[in-house]
C-alpha cells in the first residue's frame, strides 16, 4: 500500500522538518516542496556530514528518489543553480531526477531589492524577514504580473517582459524608498545561463503527481515555515506571504485531500521564532541560554539567533485543528536533557482582566501572559536513544502529556540532528 505522507511545521518554523523528511523519504519515489522558497532552511546530517537544502526537497540525498518543485513555491534560479552546484561538489546528481512545475513564480533580484528597502523603511516596525524577496514574490503572483518558471524558455518575450516590471518597481524604489534602481538588463544577463541548466526540468508538475498516484508511488509532501508564519492562520503581519498550513499543499501541487493519507506535524519539543512577532512563551533567561547552545539555535538561513520559548500548547492544539493533523513528530527532545524543570503552557490569560482567552479571541499580543504547568526535567542523557523505553521516565511523562493535552499520537520522535537519532514509536510511514 502505499501513503503520502505530509510534513509540515506546527510551530514558527525550524522544527526540524528537513531532517524527519530525509528520514521518511527512503522507501518513498517521490518528495514535493509545496510553498515557500530560499527562505526556508531545512538541515539534514547524514552519518555526522550536514547539508542545509533551501529550495530543493530534502528528500533528494536519497538517490532513489525524484524531487518536485510544484507551482506553489516561488523559485530564484540563481539559488536553484547554487544549490544543485553544491550537491554536485558532494557527489549528489539530482540530473533527470528535478522537476520544477512551470507556473512557479520567479524570485529575481528587484523582489530582493524591494523585500530590503521595505524592511528599512518599515524602521522599528519591520517583521524581521528572511530579505529573500519572498513576499514582494508572492505579492506579484497575486497581482498576476509575475514572470514564472515557464516564461523561461520565450526568451524575446521575456526580456520584454522583464523590462517593464523592472520599470514598474524601478519607480517604488527610487521615488517612494529612496534606493538605487535595478537594471533589468543586469537582471536578464544573470538570468540567461540558468536557462540551459533549468530548462528540462520545467514541467506540469501536477500531471507528474497525479501520475505518481495512479502508479501508486508513495510521496512525500515537505512544508516549509511554519503553521504560525502561514499569511492566514499565522500571527499576522507577522508571518511570510505563502500559507504554510495544510491548505498549500492542495493549491500549492493540485492534488486534492483525499490522496493525503498521513498529515504529521513537526512540534520542537521547546519553541522558537526567529525575527519579529507575537511569541506567548520566550524566554530571556538562562533556559533560553540552555536552548540557544545546546541546541544550536541559529538561523540555517541567515544565521540570526533564533528566540526561545517553553513548548506552547495552546498554539500547538489549534495547529492540530487547523491542519487536521494525523499526529506529531516531536523534535530536540535532546535538548531538554539537564534541565531540573519543565514547563508546558497550557492556556492564555488575559494580563489586564485575568481571563483565559483561547487562541482565536486573541486581538492584542500584548495581552497575553502564558499559564504554566511545570514538570520535573531529567538528567541523564537521550541523545541518539533509539527505543522508547530507554528515555527516562520523566521525558515519557513530558511526552504523554502532549499527547494529552492535543488528543493526537506522537508517532515519531527526534533525539539528535543525524538521520538515525529517531524513535520510531509507531510506523503508520514504511508500510
Ligand atoms: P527545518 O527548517 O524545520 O528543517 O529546521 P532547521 O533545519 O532550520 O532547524 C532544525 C535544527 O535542529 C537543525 O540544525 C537540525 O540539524 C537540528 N535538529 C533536528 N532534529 C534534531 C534533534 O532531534 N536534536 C537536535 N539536537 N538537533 C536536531
Ligand atoms: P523553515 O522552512 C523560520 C520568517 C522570517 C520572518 C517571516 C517573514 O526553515 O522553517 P519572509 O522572508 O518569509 O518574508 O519572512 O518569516 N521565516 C522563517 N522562520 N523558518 C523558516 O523557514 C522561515 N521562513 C521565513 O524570519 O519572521
Ligand atoms: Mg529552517
Amino acid at each position: 500500500m502505499n501513503k503520502n505522507i505530509v510534513i509540515l511545521g506546527t510551530q514558527w518554523g525550524d522544527e526540524g522538518k528537513g531532517k524527519i523528511v530525509d528520514y521518511l523519504t527512503s522507501d518513498s519515489s517521490y518528495v514535493v516542496r509545496y510553498q515557500g522558497g530560499h527562505n526556508a532552511g531545512h538541515t539534514l546530517v547524514v552519518n555526522g556530514k550536514k547539508t542545509i537544502l533551501h529550495l530543493i526537497p530534502s528528500g533528494l540525498l536519497h538517490n532513489n528518489v525524484i524531487g518536485v518543485i510544484s507551482n506553489g513555491v516561488v523559485v530564484s534560479p540563481l539559488e536553484l543553480i547554487k544549490e544543485i552546484n553544491m550537491l554536485k561538489k558532494n557527489h549528489i546528481c539530482i540530473n533527470k531526477r528535478l522537476f520544477i512545475s512551470r507556473s512557479s513564480p520567479l524570485v529575481l533580484q528587484y523582489h530582493i531589492e524591494m523585500d530590503i528597502a521595505r524592511e528599512k523603511k518599515l524602521g522599528i516596525s519591520a517583521l524581521g524577514t528572511t530579505g529573500r524577496g519572498i513576499g514582494p514574490a508572492y505579492e506579484d503572483k497575486v497581482a498576476r504580473r509575475a514572470l514564472r518558471i515557464g516564461d523561461l524558455k520565450n526568451e524575446k518575450n521575456l526580456s520584454m517582459r522583464l523590462e517593464k516590471i523592472v520599470s514598474y518597481y524601478n519607480h517604488q524604489l527610487v521615488s517612494f524608498y529612496k534606493q538605487k534602481p535595478v537594471d533589468y538588463k543586469i537582471v536578464l544577463r544573470d538570468l540567461l545561463p540558468t536557462i540551459d541548466v533549468i530548462y528540462d526540468m520545467i514541467k506540469d508538475t501536477t500531471n507528474i503527481l497525479h501520475r505518481a498516484i495512479k502508479d501508486k508511488k508513495k510521496i512525500v509532501f515537505e512544508g516549509a515555515q511554519g503553521s504560525f508564519l502561514d499569511i492566514d492562520h499565522g500571527t499576522y503581519p507577522y508571518v511570510t506571504s505563502s500559507n504554510s498550513t495544510i491548505g498549500g499543499v492542495l493549491t500549492g501541487t493540485g492534488v486534492g485531500p483525499k490522496h493525503l493519507d498521513y498529515i504529521l506535524g513537526v512540534t520542537k519539543a521547546y519553541s522558537t521564532r526567529v525575527g519579529y512577532g507575537p511569541f506567548p512563551t520566550e524566554l530571556f533567561d538562562n533556559t533560553d541560554k540552555h536552548f540557544s547552545n545546546k541546541g544550536h539555535e541559529f538561523g540555517s538561513t541567515t544565521g540570526r539567533k533564533r528566540r526561545t520559548g517553553w513548548l506552547d500548547a495552546v498554539s500547538l492544539c489549534q495547529s492540530v485543528h487547523i491542519n487536521s493533523l494525523s499526529g506529531l513528530c516531536i523534535t530536540k527532545l535532546d535538548v531538554l536533557d539537564g534541565l531540573n524543570e519543565i514547563k508546558i503552557c497550557v492556556a492564555y490569560r488575559n494580563v489586564h482582566t485575568s481571563e483565559v482567552i483561547s487562541f482565536s479571541d486573541i486581538d492584542d499580543w500584548e495581552n497575553v501572559t502564558p499559564i504554566y504547568e511545570t514538570y520535573p526535567g531529567w538528567n541523564r542523557k537521550t541523545l541518539g536513544i533509539k527505543k522508547l523505553e530507554d528515555l527516562p521516565y520523566e521525558a515519557r511523562n513530558y511526552l504523554d502529556r502532549i499527547e494529552e493535552i492535543t488528543q493526537i499520537p506522537i508517532d515519531i520522535i527526534s533525539t539528535g540532528p543525524d538521520r538515525s537519532d529517531i524513535i520510531l514509536v509507531k510506523d503508520n510511514f514504511f508500510i
